[in-house]
């Protein structure tokens, strides 16, 4: 009689004593071939693995109770389990609510129908890949693996989620929310170092007045309690010749890509559109920018990405089209657009055009104004980066505004306090304060 056969679906990012255990059941049922989610499945309901699909497939295929590793690719079985018709299906008993209570549903149906059984295993108390994670996160983590996780994020998200920081405390932020909805754990993916915000927080206009060297701390202080990839603005990106240093310190921090904008002169806030004199770059001379950054940067991992600012300036969808080919012909990896009107119509047609023209690297936007479109619908239309530019910091102010008000009203703070986050709550916010 040949071999009973046996289909195990595992992430396997963080291998632990449970994982081996599921393994071990599998193996003593018959000969095992574990479903390998890629980075886009398990991408699809929660945070993308700390390990790239190769790495965690290496560390797979080198167990003596595995036979064969084949890729998953989404949360879903139904594709594999059709092909290989195992069995067997082993998996620990967690499944049965929160996201995966559907797919555990498909796959029992599925495996009865061809005489198969589901059997589920304990689940191992005391480790989970959660805890994993967590104590990962405490650890920290390097340039490297930092940098590279952008274009992993962009491979494997269909929209790569991104909010803005200027300061450690914003970039805990956004390092730790987390919500549950409809059984996804959402998070945001990356952070926007903004030169808008960096220079609101120091108390400066938005014009290239805040030196790079305190770009550059404010980016160090940032990554010194996170772990998250970061997009950095560095508006017009300034001379060529200064913009390859620029690269050159970004790549070793660890910083995943920059924004260079094409405007000369007085660098204005975009949002601000015509009511300033603003003067967009000649395609050429912006161009020469990007080619000098490309030339600089080290790593294949890096990425320089151009903005396009006719549309701030009413310069149209054609001009923007012109720039977006000479952009990616002189090595942009990405294109970013950027539009103030309150609706998203212009972007959108102007994906679309972007897609007919046949660009095929990231699209990046910035809906500040045009607030009201969603993230799946702009993913529809082909954009890759959704950037939430500011909002960090304008949610910060105005608590900060109403509590000085009411001090100087009230000549005492009680009032404040209702505002103010209690003092042992601030105790505990931070690690490490005991
Ligand atoms: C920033 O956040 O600094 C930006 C985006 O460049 S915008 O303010 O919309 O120009
Ligand atoms: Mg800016």
């Amino acid at each position: 009689m040949s071999k009973k056969t046996v289909y195990v679906g595992m992430s396997a990012d963080l291998v632990h004593p449970g994982h081996i255990n599921i393994l071990k059941v599998a193996a003593s049922l018959g000969e095992v071939t574990v479903g390998l989610l890629t980075d886009a499945a398990i991408a699809s309901y929660k945070r993308l693995p700390y390990l790239t699909y190769e790495q965690r497939k290496t560390v797979i295929e080198n167990f003596s109770s595995v036979a064969q590793v084949i890729p998953q690719a989404t949360l879903d079985y139904s594709k594999n389990l059709q092909q290989l018709k195992p069995d067997f299906v082993v998996h620990g008993d967690d499944w049965k609510v929160g996201v995966q209570a559907k797919t555990r549903q498909r796959v029992e149906e599925l495996i009865s129908s061809w005489g198969g059984e589901l059997v589920e295993v304990p689940y191992t108390q005391g480790i989970s890949s959660t805890q994993l994670h967590g104590a990962l996160k405490e650890i920290g983590t390097t340039p490297d693996i930092r940098m590279k996780r952008l274009r992993r994020l962009i491979d494997s998200k269909s929209v790569v989620r991104v909010m803005e920081v200027h300061n450690g405390l914003s970039g805990l932020i956004v390092e730790r929310t987390q919500v549950n909805c409809e059984h996804k754990l959402l998070e945001f993916d990356a952070m926007w170092s903004s030169s808008l915000t960096d220079s609101t927080a120091k108390g400066k206009p938005d014009i290239e007045a805040v030196d790079m060297t305190a770009r550059l701390a404010t980016v160090n202080e940032i990554f010194e309690v996170t772990t998250k990839p970061m997009i950095f603005d560095a508006d017009t990106g300034g001379l060529p010749e200064h913009f390859a240093f620029t690269v050159r310190n970004l790549e070793r921090l660890g910083v995943s890509a920059v924004i260079i904008e094409d405007k000369i002169g007085l660098k204005r806030n975009s949002l601000l559109g015509n009511d300033v004199v603003q003067q967009q770059a000649s395609i050429e001379s912006f161009c020469d920018k990007i080619k000098a950054g490309k030339l600089a940067q080290i790593t294949q991992d890096f990425m320089i990405v151009a903005r396009i600012e006719s549309l701030i300036l009413d310069k149209g969808q054609e001009d923007a089209l012109i720039r977006t080919r000479a952009y990616i012909e002189s090595g942009a990896d990405a294109i970013m657009i950027h539009s103030r009107k309150p609706d998203a119509d212009e972007i959108l047609a102007y994906c679309k055009a972007f897609r007919k023209w046949g660009f095929n690297v990231p699209l990046v936007v910035v809906p500040t104004s045009y607030n009201q479109i969603t993230e799946s619908q702009l993913s529809d239309a082909g954009v890759n980066v959704v950037i939430y530019a500011n909002h960090m910091l304008r949610a910060a102010y105005p608590g900060m505004v109403k509590v000085a008000k009411s001090i100087l009203a009230n000549q005492r703070s009680a009032e404040a306090e209702t505002d103010c986050m209690p003092i042992n709550d601030i105790l505990e916010l931070i690690p490490g304060t005991h």
